[in-house]
C-alpha cells in the first residue's frame, strides 16, 4: 500500500453537523520505536501491547462553514475546560493530515477530550489522544464516503494517528499491533499498525500490565527530541539490527508461549531504549533511582518465586511490570508490598491487554 491510496478522489455523501465519539486506548511497546526518518516513517519495527484501560476518550463535533476557510477552525476542551496550550500541537496535527483529509477546513469543528488517567501521571497520552482524534475524523469521512470498508477505516485511521505521534498507530487495534517494514511478517508496513497477523499463545490472551508512576513530572526530553538523537548515534545501525532480530524472536515466542524467553527480549528491549538515550549526544537519563530500586526487586522476586513477572519502560521513569492471568494475586500482592512504596504518592495503575478503539 502506498500513502497515495489514502487521499480520497470524491465524495458521495454530505454531511452537515454532527458529533461522532471514540475511545482510544494507549499500548506498550514490547520491541520499542526509537528513531525514524521523516513523516514519522519509523527506523525499525516495533510491537506493542494494546493496552485497556487507560484511554482517551475523544469528541468531536462538526459543523460544516459556508465556504472553505484559510485555517483550521477548532476549538478544544480537555476534562470540560478550553485548553489553549494544546491547540498548537492539534494544529501541527491537522496540518500533517490535510492532504488526506481534505475537507478539514470547510468545518468548524469543537474537540472534546478527556483521559481515564489522571492528567498529571507522566503517563504518555499522546498515543490515545491521537489515535482517538484520528478516529473522530474517520467516522466524519466515512459518513462522506460510506462506501470504505472496516480495514480501511482501521488502515487510515492508524495511518494518521502516526502523523501526530508515531506509536499512536499501534492504538487503533489489539490486542497485539505491529508496525514498520519487517520481511517475516505478511502486511507489515512503516506506514500504519497493523494487527499481529500470526499465531498467539493463549497465555498471552490476558496479559496484565500494572504501572507504576516513579515520576509524574513532566520529561525533560521530549520523545520528539530523542527520536532525533538516533541520527548519528554510534548504536544507531546495530539497535536498528537488533529490533527486526528481536521482533524475529518474540514472534516465536508469541507461538510457543515461552515466557523465560519472552521476559528476556522484553527487559533487554526496555534497558536499550533507555542506553540508546545514554549514550545518544547530548545524553541524558530518564530513569529514576526507584526505577532501578523498582526493577531490582522484580529480579528478585523472580528469581526467589520463580515468577515470569517482568518490566518494561517507555521514555521516562515509570515502569511497566507485565504479568500473565495465572500469576496475578502473587504478583499484585508483591507489588503493594514491596513496590508501591517507590511510587509517586504510592500511586500506580493496573491496566492488562485491549482489544482496541470503541465508537461510543
Ligand atoms: O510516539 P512517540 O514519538 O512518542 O515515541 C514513543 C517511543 C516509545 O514509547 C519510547 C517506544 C514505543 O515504541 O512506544
Amino acid at each position: 500500500m502506498t500513502q497515495e491510496e489514502f487521499v480520497p478522489k470524491a465524495y458521495t455523501n454530505a454531511a452537515l453537523e454532527g458529533t461522532v465519539k471514540w475511545k482510544s486506548p494507549s499500548n506498550i511497546a514490547l520491541i520499542k520505536y526509537w528513531g525514524k526518518k521523516d513523516n514519522q516513517i519509523p527506523a525499525n519495527p516495533s510491537i506493542s501491547f494494546t493496552l485497556d484501560a487507560c484511554a482517551t476518550t475523544t469528541s468531536v463535533t462538526y459543523k460544516k462553514l459556508d465556504s472553505k476557510a484559510d485555517n483550521f477552525s477548532f476549538d478544544l476542551f480537555f476534562e470540560g475546560k478550553p485548553k489553549e496550550d494544546f491547540k498548537p500541537k492539534i494544529e501541527t496535527f491537522l496540518t500533517r493530515i490535510e492532504a488526506y483529509l481534505p475537507f478539514l477546513k470547510e468545518y468548524h469543528f469543537k474537540i472534546e477530550t478527556s483521559n481515564s488517567f489522571p492528567h498529571s501521571s507522566g503517563i504518555a497520552s499522546s498515543a490515545s489522544g491521537m489515535s482517538a482524534l484520528a478516529l473522530c475524523f474517520m467516522s466524519l469521512e466515512k459518513k462522506l464516503n460510506p462506501s470504505i470498508t472496516t480495514a480501511f477505516f482501521n488502515n487510515k485511521a492508524s495511518f494518521l494517528a502516526r502523523l501526530g505521534s508515531g506509536s499512536a498507530c499501534r492504538s487503533i487495534e489489539g490486542p497485539l499491533v505491529q508496525w514498520g517494514n519487517h520481511k517475516k511478517t505478511e502486511g507489515s508496513t512503516d506506514l500504519f499498525g497493523i494487527k499481529y497477523p500470526n499465531e498467539v499463545h493463549s497465555v498471552f490472551k490476558n496479559y496484565h500490565d500494572t504501572i507504576l508512576l516513579v515520576d509524574k513530572g513532566q520529561k525533560q526530553v521530549s520523545s520528539t527530541v530523542g527520536h532525533n538523537l538516533m541520527h548519528n548515534h554510534p548504536f544507531a545501525k546495530e539497535r536498528f539490527a537488533q529490533a527486526h532480530t528481536n521482533l524475529n524472536e518474540l514472534q516465536t515466542v508469541f507461538k510457543e508461549g515461552n515466557l523465560k524467553r519472552f521476559v528476556e527480549i522484553v527487559e533487554s528491549e526496555a534497558l536499550t531504549l533507555h542506553a540508546m538515550m545514554m549514550t545518544s549526544m547530548p545524553y541524558f537519563i530518564l530513569m529514576k533511582p526507584n526505577t532501578l530500586q523498582i526493577i531490582n526487586k522484580i529480579w528478585e522476586f523472580r528469581a526467589i518465586n520463580k515468577s515470569n513477572i517482568c518490566f518494561t519502560l517507555d521514555a521516562g521513569a515509570n515502569v511497566h511490570v507485565l504479568y500473565p492471568e495465572n500469576e496475578k494475586q502473587v504478583v499484585y500482592q508483591f507489588i503493594k508490598d514491596e513496590l508501591v512504596a517507590y511510587c509517586e504518592n504510592e500511586q500506580y495503575l493496573c491496566d492488562r491487554i485491549g482489544l482496541g478503539a470503541k465508537q461510543l
